[in-house]
């Protein structure tokens, strides 16, 4: 019998350096005893390790590509029993590459059951840890500093690290738990496997954790199931606001025909123009849709949806009758619904400066939205941009198909999911069709990519810079589609 003993803090490379070599020892699984460091191990305790005789030009096991992030994964679990199951699955694989695929196999099984429970427990890690401001000292210059205690059930702390590096990057935090912690300093991330000491950090920022929960918790959505589901009771005791959650719960009820009591009695502003909107909810026989100015002009007073009423107007698309290429964006923004022009904001400035980048002139594109009315909502002064729902994309559609149906053009650019959307019905993820010249009716081809706003919003410079690049070299891959296309119409014009 063999014996090993690991740290097992979520550490993968001790685990596949021992099970390397018992492999190329050919040592089985049941002659491996796998433990924990200073695991108990009864009266007896835990007799020196011994590990086989390393040997020479072992050849291995060539396991299939779904197998390591599932070992990374599992690796993490607190169960000390993870060792010996992923050794018994790397050398099962060895005999069976197929063997993954058989979801009832017992290991198999098993395997999947500890992968799901590290995935939840990451996802809750990255849902419940709540930092606190730390005060920097009087005359002490710096960034915000904040710390966090989280009681996680596996070791996923050196897993979650980078997220929260990405989402925090613009803060100092450290992340505390029992199963190791995370630093950031706005220049490197550090992680320690040790346990940390639970710190006291009740102070004011409970407060407002407790005012923000007890606003946004809404009555009458109340699904006590759910929300259990979503936020089991062994997280609360480190959620300034778990207290406040039984009293909503009981007074939840009462509230909500409190609210219905006072529930609006005047009619919604705008509501004039709403009406109007409900009573013309076909699609219209314009006598001057023939033309694109026609089109233009018609679409001035749309009202096939409600986002007109809130709107300052309508923002038609621009750009030669005749252009090759068609641009559709997702709606006007806050600029563009002042300016009445596509694409003039910062998402349009970006637009820009990628086209120019590329070698494509924006005055010879037609740039359209798959809307054609700015969505915001109000707080206080600002308009904040929402997404149109999949209503409103269906019915701006009569006028999208009118501007393909008049300006005919060979390439459709579809940016975001919105435009895809409209353009194709698909709900599918962007990043499933982005890149990828599909063809449409009337033999022109759509290009899908991602919304300039989604690049403006990326918080990490360096992602941000990756992904401004695979933008660029969409629109260059745009541009290479219309040469290749036009050189093929030369070519077919030449011949015939
Ligand atoms: N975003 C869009 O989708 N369209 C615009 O015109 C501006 C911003």
């Amino acid at each position: 019998m063999y014996r090993v003993s690991l740290e097992g803090r979520g550490d993968f490379t001790e685990w596949r350096d021992a099970a390397r070599t018992f492999l190329s020892a050919n040592v089985s699984p049941h002659e491996i005893e796998w433990r924990c460091r200073g695991e108990e191990t009864g009266l007896l305790g835990f007799e020196e390790e011994n590990l086989p005789a390393a040997v020479d030009n072992a050849t291995g096991v060539q396991v299939p590509s779904a197998f390591m992030p599932l070992a990374q994964t599992i690796i993490c679990h607190s169960d000390p029993k993870r060792f010996s199951l992923l050794y018994r699955l790397l050398w099962r694989l060895g005999q069976d590459r197929a063997l993954l695929q058989f979801k009832s196999d017992p290991d198999v099984a098993e395997a999947r059951k500890l992968e799901k429970s590290v995935r939840r427990d990451s996802h809750k890690m990255t849902a419940f840890v709540r930092f606190k401001e730390v005060a920097l000292a009087t005359g002490e210059a710096g960034r915000r500093r904040f710390i966090a205690w989280f009681e996680p059930d596996h070791f996923i702390v050196e897993r979650k690290a980078a997220f929260f590096q990405r989402r925090f990057t613009d803060m100092d935090w450290l992340i505390l738990t029992p199963k190791g912690s995370a630093r950031w300093d706005g220049e490197a991330l550090e992680t320690s496997r040790l346990a940390a000491e639970q710190p006291d950090l009740s102070d004011e920022t409970d407060e407002l954790w407790r005012t923000y929960y007890a606003n946004i918790f809404n009555p009458a959505r109340l699904k006590i199931k759910a929300m259990t589901a979503e936020m089991p009771k062994k997280y609360w005791k480190n959620l300034p606001e778990a207290d406040l959650i039984p009293d909503l719960i009981l007074n939840a009820e009462r509230r909500v025909l409190e609210m219905g009591a006072k529930a609006a009695t005047e009619p919604q502003l705008f509501h004039h123009r709403i009406q109007a909107a409900a009573e013309n909810k076909l699609a219209p026989a314009l006598p001057d849709a023939d033309t694109l100015e026609g089109l233009r002009h018609e679409a001035k007073d749309c009202t096939l949806c409600s986002l007109h009423c809130k709107a300052t107007q309508t923002v038609f698309g621009e750009g030669p009758a005749n252009a090759d290429v068609m641009i559709v964006g997702e709606q006007p923004g806050d600029f563009e619904d002042l300016a009445g022009r596509p694409f003039v904001g910062p998402a349009g400035k970006m637009f820009d400066q990628v086209l120019g980048e590329t070698g494509m002139e924006r005055q010879k594109l037609y740039v359209t939205n798959a809307v054609k009315h700015f969505k915001y909502e109000s707080r206080g002064k600002k308009r904040i941009h929402q997404r149109p729902d999949a209503g409103e994309v269906q019915r701006c559609r009569w006028w999208l198909t009118r501007e393909i149906d008049l300006v005919q053009p060979k390439l459709i650019v579809a940016m975001g999911a919105t435009a895809m959307f409209a353009l194709t019905g698909l709900k599918e993820k962007l990043s499933d069709l982005r890149g990828r010249p599909m063809p449409m009716d009337g033999g022109r081809m759509l290009f899908v990519t991602v919304h300039p706003s989604y690049l403006l919003r990326i918080p990490d410079e360096q992602r941000k810079a990756e992904e401004f690049q695979r933008f660029r070299e969409d629109m260059q891959a745009v541009r290479r589609l219309m040469e290749a296309r036009q050189e093929s119409e030369l070519l077919v014009s030449a011949v015939g």
